[in-house]
Protein backbone atom coordinates (compact mmCIF):
# COMPACT_ATOMS: atom_id res chain seq x y z
CA UNK A 1 0.00 0.00 0.00
CA UNK A 2 1.03 3.27 -0.88
CA UNK A 3 0.31 6.54 1.19
CA UNK A 4 1.25 10.09 -0.44
CA UNK A 5 0.80 13.25 1.49
CA UNK A 6 0.17 16.46 -0.43
CA UNK A 7 0.33 18.91 2.30
CA UNK A 8 -2.48 19.65 4.99
CA UNK A 9 -5.16 16.58 4.88
CA UNK A 10 -4.82 15.46 1.65
CA UNK A 11 -3.54 11.95 0.86
CA UNK A 12 -3.65 9.32 -1.94
CA UNK A 13 -4.23 5.61 -0.74
CA UNK A 14 -3.24 3.50 -3.37
CA UNK A 15 -3.85 -0.12 -2.76
CA UNK A 16 -4.17 -1.33 -6.32
CA UNK A 17 -7.69 1.21 -6.12
CA UNK A 18 -6.46 5.31 -5.44
CA UNK A 19 -8.10 6.89 -3.32
CA UNK A 20 -7.64 10.11 -2.60
CA UNK A 21 -8.57 11.80 1.30
CA UNK A 22 -9.86 15.69 1.55
CA UNK A 23 -8.00 17.32 -1.76
CA UNK A 24 -7.53 20.74 -0.79
CA UNK A 25 -4.69 20.86 -3.46
CA UNK A 26 -5.32 24.24 -5.48
CA UNK A 27 -4.52 27.48 -2.57
CA UNK A 28 -2.73 24.60 -0.50
CA UNK A 29 1.43 26.18 0.04
CA UNK A 30 2.36 22.65 0.47
CA UNK A 31 1.12 21.21 -2.52
CA UNK A 32 3.89 20.40 -5.06
CA UNK A 33 1.10 18.96 -7.73
CA UNK A 34 -2.01 20.48 -9.41
CA UNK A 35 -5.16 19.18 -8.50
CA UNK A 36 -5.36 17.91 -12.77
CA UNK A 37 -2.51 15.78 -11.92
CA UNK A 38 -4.64 13.53 -9.17
CA UNK A 39 -6.46 10.89 -11.48
CA UNK A 40 -8.29 8.90 -8.35
CA UNK A 41 -10.88 6.09 -8.13
CA UNK A 42 -12.84 7.59 -5.45
CA UNK A 43 -12.32 10.58 -3.21
CA UNK A 44 -13.40 11.02 0.52
CA UNK A 45 -14.31 13.88 2.14
CA UNK A 46 -14.04 14.78 5.68
CA UNK A 47 -16.38 17.84 6.11
CA UNK A 48 -17.04 20.79 4.25
CA UNK A 49 -14.69 23.32 5.32
CA UNK A 50 -12.74 24.78 2.77
CA UNK A 51 -9.19 23.10 3.34
CA UNK A 52 -10.69 19.70 2.88
CA UNK A 53 -13.25 19.67 0.90
CA UNK A 54 -11.28 21.87 -1.41
CA UNK A 55 -11.02 20.81 -5.12
CA UNK A 56 -13.02 16.94 -4.49
CA UNK A 57 -15.84 18.66 -6.79
CA UNK A 58 -13.84 19.48 -9.66
CA UNK A 59 -11.37 16.69 -9.67
CA UNK A 60 -14.50 14.18 -9.40
CA UNK A 61 -16.16 15.58 -12.50
CA UNK A 62 -12.93 15.48 -14.30
CA UNK A 63 -12.03 12.04 -13.59
CA UNK A 64 -15.96 10.65 -13.85
CA UNK A 65 -15.73 9.54 -10.02
CA UNK A 66 -17.54 9.67 -7.09
CA UNK A 67 -17.23 11.60 -3.38
CA UNK A 68 -17.99 9.65 -0.34
CA UNK A 69 -19.39 12.06 2.58
CA UNK A 70 -20.92 12.12 5.42
CA UNK A 71 -25.24 12.24 3.79
CA UNK A 72 -25.58 16.07 4.40
CA UNK A 73 -22.40 17.19 2.64
CA UNK A 74 -23.13 14.68 -0.03
CA UNK A 75 -27.18 16.60 -0.35
CA UNK A 76 -24.88 19.42 -1.01
CA UNK A 77 -22.10 17.87 -3.43
CA UNK A 78 -25.02 16.84 -5.41
CA UNK A 79 -26.70 19.50 -6.12
CA UNK A 80 -23.39 20.85 -7.85
CA UNK A 81 -23.82 18.17 -9.72
CA UNK A 82 -21.27 15.32 -8.46
CA UNK A 83 -22.33 11.71 -8.15
CA UNK A 84 -22.35 11.93 -4.08
CA UNK A 85 -22.20 9.09 -1.65
CA UNK A 86 -24.34 9.73 1.16
CA UNK A 87 -23.52 7.73 4.08
CA UNK A 88 -22.71 8.18 8.36
CA UNK A 89 -21.07 6.57 11.77
CA UNK A 90 -20.00 2.92 12.08
CA UNK A 91 -21.52 2.78 8.23
CA UNK A 92 -19.27 0.76 5.66
CA UNK A 93 -19.20 1.22 1.54
CA UNK A 94 -17.23 -1.45 -0.55
CA UNK A 95 -15.51 -0.23 -3.16
CA UNK A 96 -13.66 -2.43 -5.68
CA UNK A 97 -12.31 -5.01 -2.91
CA UNK A 98 -11.57 -2.17 -0.12
CA UNK A 99 -13.62 -1.23 3.31
CA UNK A 100 -14.51 2.57 3.62
CA UNK A 101 -16.14 2.92 6.75
CA UNK A 102 -17.21 6.05 8.12
CA UNK A 103 -15.96 6.93 11.93
CA UNK A 104 -16.82 10.16 13.95
CA UNK A 105 -14.70 13.15 14.70
CA UNK A 106 -15.21 16.13 17.20
CA UNK A 107 -14.53 19.30 15.29
CA UNK A 108 -17.05 21.63 13.65
CA UNK A 109 -18.54 21.16 10.16
CA UNK A 110 -19.93 24.13 8.04
CA UNK A 111 -19.85 23.77 4.37
CA UNK A 112 -17.35 27.06 4.30
CA UNK A 113 -18.61 27.42 0.24
CA UNK A 114 -21.46 29.70 -0.67
CA UNK A 115 -20.92 31.67 2.27
CA UNK A 116 -21.57 29.09 4.83
CA UNK A 117 -25.34 28.40 3.91
CA UNK A 118 -25.08 24.69 4.15
CA UNK A 119 -24.72 23.08 7.76
CA UNK A 120 -22.94 20.53 6.26
CA UNK A 121 -23.56 17.18 8.64
CA UNK A 122 -20.88 16.60 11.13
CA UNK A 123 -17.39 16.12 10.45
CA UNK A 124 -16.00 12.02 9.74
CA UNK A 125 -12.43 10.85 9.94
CA UNK A 126 -12.52 7.54 7.45
CA UNK A 127 -11.18 3.63 8.03
CA UNK A 128 -9.93 1.78 4.90
CA UNK A 129 -9.67 -1.85 5.23
CA UNK A 130 -7.45 -3.22 2.34
CA UNK A 131 -4.28 -4.80 2.48
CA UNK A 132 -3.78 -2.59 5.43
CA UNK A 133 -5.99 -0.91 7.48
CA UNK A 134 -5.71 2.79 7.79
CA UNK A 135 -7.74 5.29 9.74
CA UNK A 136 -7.37 9.08 8.28
CA UNK A 137 -9.15 10.96 11.43
CA UNK A 138 -9.75 13.78 9.48
CA UNK A 139 -10.16 17.15 11.35
CA UNK A 140 -10.54 16.31 15.15
CA UNK A 141 -9.78 17.11 18.61
CA UNK A 142 -8.73 13.61 20.84
CA UNK A 143 -12.44 11.93 22.19
CA UNK A 144 -12.26 8.66 24.09
CA UNK A 145 -14.13 6.86 21.36
CA UNK A 146 -10.63 6.70 19.46
CA UNK A 147 -9.94 3.57 21.83
CA UNK A 148 -13.18 2.28 19.79
CA UNK A 149 -11.93 2.57 17.06
CA UNK A 150 -8.47 1.14 17.44
CA UNK A 151 -10.63 -1.83 18.93
CA UNK A 152 -12.74 -2.79 16.26
CA UNK A 153 -10.92 -1.97 13.07
CA UNK A 154 -7.08 -1.88 14.59
CA UNK A 155 -6.04 0.46 12.06
CA UNK A 156 -2.33 -0.59 11.41
CA UNK A 157 -1.72 3.25 9.89
CA UNK A 158 -2.84 5.92 11.41
CA UNK A 159 -3.47 9.67 9.66
CA UNK A 160 -3.38 11.98 12.49
CA UNK A 161 -3.15 15.84 12.94
CA UNK A 162 -0.91 17.05 15.01
CA UNK A 163 -1.34 21.47 14.16
CA UNK A 164 -3.35 22.04 17.22
CA UNK A 165 -5.54 25.37 16.63
CA UNK A 166 -8.29 24.16 15.45
CA UNK A 167 -7.81 20.22 15.86
CA UNK A 168 -5.06 18.06 18.16
CA UNK A 169 -1.76 19.53 18.59
CA UNK A 170 1.51 17.04 19.68
CA UNK A 171 0.35 16.21 23.46
CA UNK A 172 -3.31 14.91 22.34
CA UNK A 173 -1.77 13.19 18.74
CA UNK A 174 0.65 10.94 21.22
CA UNK A 175 -2.33 9.89 23.45
CA UNK A 176 -4.87 9.46 20.10
CA UNK A 177 -2.07 7.21 18.87
CA UNK A 178 -1.79 4.88 21.83
CA UNK A 179 -5.67 4.77 21.81
CA UNK A 180 -5.49 3.26 18.43
CA UNK A 181 -2.90 1.34 18.91
CA UNK A 182 -1.15 2.05 15.68
CA UNK A 183 2.06 0.94 14.62
CA UNK A 184 2.54 3.67 12.43
CA UNK A 185 1.17 7.44 12.71
CA UNK A 186 2.17 10.04 9.85
CA UNK A 187 1.33 13.60 11.11
CA UNK A 188 -1.25 15.92 8.94
CA UNK A 189 -2.80 19.21 9.30
CA UNK A 190 0.48 20.86 10.20
CA UNK A 191 2.99 23.41 8.90
CA UNK A 192 0.38 24.81 6.21
CA UNK A 193 -0.41 28.14 7.81
CA UNK A 194 0.79 29.92 10.17
CA UNK A 195 -1.78 29.23 13.20
CA UNK A 196 -0.81 25.11 12.61
CA UNK A 197 2.87 25.63 12.86
CA UNK A 198 4.15 22.55 14.83
CA UNK A 199 7.58 20.45 14.67
CA UNK A 200 6.29 16.63 13.76
CA UNK A 201 9.88 15.56 15.18
CA UNK A 202 8.21 15.94 18.70
CA UNK A 203 5.65 13.79 17.65
CA UNK A 204 8.36 11.18 17.04
CA UNK A 205 9.91 11.82 20.71
CA UNK A 206 6.68 11.62 22.46
CA UNK A 207 5.74 7.86 21.10
CA UNK A 208 9.13 6.51 21.14
CA UNK A 209 8.99 2.82 21.80
CA UNK A 210 5.30 2.98 20.87
CA UNK A 211 4.54 3.61 17.22
CA UNK A 212 6.93 4.42 14.62
CA UNK A 213 6.03 8.19 13.23
CA UNK A 214 6.43 8.29 10.05
CA UNK A 215 6.89 12.25 8.31
CA UNK A 216 6.49 12.36 4.83
CA UNK A 217 7.53 15.72 2.77
CA UNK A 218 4.54 17.07 0.67
CA UNK A 219 4.43 15.18 -2.60
CA UNK A 220 6.40 12.26 -0.78
CA UNK A 221 5.08 8.81 -0.53
CA UNK A 222 5.65 6.04 1.64
CA UNK A 223 5.24 2.70 1.32
CA UNK A 224 3.71 -0.09 4.13
NI1 LIG B 1 -12.00 21.73 9.60
MN1 LIG C 1 -8.83 21.69 8.54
Amino acid sequence: MKITWYGHSAVMVDDGVKILIDPFIEGNPLSPVKASDLHPDIILVTHGHGDHLGNAIEIAKENNVSIVAIYELAEYLSSKGVNAIGMNFSGSFEFKGKTITMVYALHSAGISMDNFDHSGGLPCGFVIRGTRTVYHAGDTGIFGDMKLIGELYRPEISLLPIGGFFTMGIREAALAAKMLGSKIVIPIHYNTFDAIRQDPEMLKKELKGVSEVVILKPGQTGEF
